[in-house]
């Protein structure tokens, strides 16, 4: 299975890819957590330490690997490189492992940010398509807020997004984009996940507004969980609440899921 977070910014998207990464692990699946977003912090969504996570530079900054696997350097003015890099080994090599979770951390580049033909731009996405082609495993994408990068095409490859939002026009305003992208992309299914739920009318108020997407399921307004993340700690290990909610959210996904 291979799904990718999306959403707008703050609705949970990292808590939620923790919560389900955790919970296939503990099924004893094999999980790759790939924080996508340059704005990296999956890693304390998984209950790992800032410490351990900053024994691993984010791929996006691994210049003198980038260059060995390429044979261009970024940030080097033109120049040729292979647009085949391997990269079967990277995952195995370059992430952190807790919990029965593997984590990669693309990282940030600014050229491949912007959508540039550079080498590390191309490194990340044949890395994406080899990791969406592996069987048996589980990936799990948590995504930068909003669509831009959509747009960039990493994604497209995923058996499902998910969008996450919150009672709200405009998370739900960024589902609808997020769903319209999905189809240009060749993305089969769209679910939601609604989050920070306070009020029944809450949940009524997302589904009204959700045109033809289906509901995974909803996570209510947690304490615990903004208490895990200001004690740098993973829902999973804090907010026994929300892991039950999330066990419902993976059971819906298990079922509607369909395989490519
Ligand atoms: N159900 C919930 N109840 C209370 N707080 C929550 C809930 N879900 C997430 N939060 C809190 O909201 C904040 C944002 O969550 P998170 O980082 O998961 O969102 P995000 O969509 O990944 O954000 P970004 O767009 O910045 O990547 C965090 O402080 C998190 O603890
Ligand atoms: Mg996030």
């Amino acid at each position: 299975m291979k799904i990718a977070i999306t959403g707008k910014g703050g609705v949970g998207k990292t808590t939620l890819a923790g919560l389900l990464a955790r919970l296939y692990a503990a099924e004893g699946r094999t999980v790759l957590a790939v924080d996508a977003d340059p704005d990296a912090n999956l890693a304390s969504s998984l209950g790992i330490s800032p410490e351990e996570a900053a024994k691993a530079l984010p791929l996006a900054e691994q210049t003198d690997m980038i260059e060995e696997r390429t044979g261009s350097r970024p940030g080097a003015p033109g120049g040729m490189f292979r647009i085949n890099p391997k990269v079967d080994d990277i995952p195995e090599k370059y992430s952190i492992r807790r919990d029965g979770v593997r984590l990669l951390i693309m990282g940030k580049s600014k050229e491949a940010a912007a959508g540039c033909y550079c080498p590390e731009h191309v490194l990340l996405r044949r890395l994406i398509s080899h990791l969406i082609l592996r069987s048996n495993e589980v990936v799990i994408l948590d995504m930068e807020a909003g669509i831009e990068h959509l747009t960039r095409g990493t994604a497209g490859s995923v058996d499902a997004f998910i969008v996450v939002v919150e009672p709200g026009q405009r998370s739900l305003q960024t589902a609808h984009h997020v769903e319209n992208l999905a189809k240009g992309l060749g993305v089969k299914q769209v679910f939601v996940v609604g989050n920070k739920i306070q009020r029944d009318t809450d949940k009524a108020f997302i589904e009204k507004n959700l045109g033809d997407m289906q509901v995974l399921g909803y996570m209510r307004f947690s304490a615990d969980t903004v208490q895990a993340d200001l004690d740098g700690r993973s829902a999973f290990d804090a907010a026994p609440a929300a892991v039950d909610e999330a066990k419902v959210i993976k059971a819906a996904l298990d079922q509607m899921i369909q395989k490519k």
